[in-house]
């Protein structure tokens, strides 16, 4: 069994797929050809943002979006520490500090109750991740930054991409969303690429520069900007994976909803992550809680299931990221790195699969 199967995915889009490469490859505009934009276009309407900027992956996306925002030096970004780590890299990069807040327990997502302790005159952003799949309390997110005045809101949708929040779109959450089509991504390209949303005209602009050395006229350039552009063939794979798309994001949906309710049944030892009410989550990664983990996905591995680690130490706890924070210890961030392990999971996972894969995770923890 595949972690994630995307073999799958290819045979049953096989003929879209192949021909719309092959138009790439006949009129050879390889960068920003017309698929880009025709990917754009959709993009923003299937996710209900007034603009969409393409770029060459989620870590750019992120990237871009605080140097639009002119973040650098002096400044503080507040995130989560438990997520992959292109959240604070960024940050770190734009020579801002990453302010990290814990989580919460039941859906690892940062706590919104504890962001307002760490908000000082120097905050300029928050970057809330949407890990797993599920949205973070964005609005709430968003109450708080408006009530500090000249605070942003960037929503870190990389796991996220197709799920919804009180019947709207992750992407479109805050005032900028940033996601990746990373292969494994519930939206994924064959390479690597990533969008950026909004409905603000003026920084769909500065992102629409930034990805292109910051020009703004041929050889003109207006800001510091990057080489972050996606290629025309990765936007022509996702426009043949497009008319799936809505198929793919229920069937993640009702995927997890299954795996929760055959874990449960099974009686094993096994703790869920929770799914809020006024949200759904598209299970990027179908992550649950176990004790003694190396043994479970030991014992897994034996039993021919693939599992892995989302994540096994918190940023704040990374060599790299120690020397830059005040946060040593985040409890909860701590015990989640201790116990988190996911699953297999795709929209091609078979019901005959997951229950093997439930089988034989309920035999190995016990
Ligand atoms: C939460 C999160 N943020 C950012 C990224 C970076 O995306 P990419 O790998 O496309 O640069 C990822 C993907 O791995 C991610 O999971």
């Amino acid at each position: 069994m595949d972690f994630i199967d995307l073999k799958s995915q290819y045979r049953a889009l096989r003929p879209e797929i192949n021909a719309r490469i092959q138009a790439v490859l006949e009129h050879g505009q390889y960068i920003l050809g017309p698929e880009v934009g025709e990917l754009e276009q959709k993009l923003a309407k299937w996710v209900g943002s007034a603009h969409c900027v393409s770029v060459a992956s989620g870590t750019d996306a992120l990237l871009i979006a605080l140097m639009a925002l002119g973040i650098g030096p002096g400044d503080e970004v507040i995130t989560s520490p438990f997520t992959f780590v292109a959240t604070a890299e960024v940050i770190a990069l734009v020579g801002a500090k990453p302010v990290f807040v814990d989580v919460e327990p039941d859906t690892a997502n940062i706590n919104a109750g504890l962001i307002e302790e760490a908000i000082t005159p120097r905050t300029k952003a928050i970057i809330p991740v949407s890990l797993y799949g599920q949205p973070a309390d964005m609005d709430q997110i968003s109450a708080i930054a408006a009530r500090h005045g000249d605070i942003a809101v960037i929503e870190d949708a990389a796991q996220s991409f197709g799920a919804s929040y009180n019947g709207r779109r992750s992407g479109a959450l805050s005032a900028i969303g940033c996601t990746s089509f990373f292969p494994s991504k519930p939206l994924g390209c064959y390479g690597d690429g990533g969008a950026i949303f909004t409905d603000d005209p003026a920084l769909a602009k500065a992102f629409t520069e930034l990805r292109v050395h910051g020009q703004s006229a041929r050889y003109y350039h207006t800001r510091i900007g990057i080489g972050g552009r996606m290629d025309t063939i990765q936007c022509a794979v996702l426009l043949a994976k497009l008319p799936r798309f809505d198929w793919e994001v229920q069937r993640r949906i009702e995927l997890g909803a299954r795996y929760a309710e055959r874990i449960r049944a099974s009686g094993a030892p096994v703790g869920l992550l929770t799914v809020r009410p006024d949200r759904n989550s598209v299970w990027a990664q179908y992550t649950v809680l176990v004790n003694d983990r190396d043994g479970v996905q030991e014992r897994l591995k034996q039993a021919g299931i693939p599992t892995a680690v989302h994540y096994p130490r918190p940023l704040n706890r990374q060599p790299a990221y120690e020397k830059l924070v005040d946060e040593k210890s985040l409890p909860v961030s701590d015990q989640l790195a201790g116990q988190v392990m996911s699953l297999p999971m795709s929209a091609d996972l078979t019901e005959a699969q997951q229950d093997q894969v439930v089988e034989a995770l309920a035999r190995a923890v016990r």
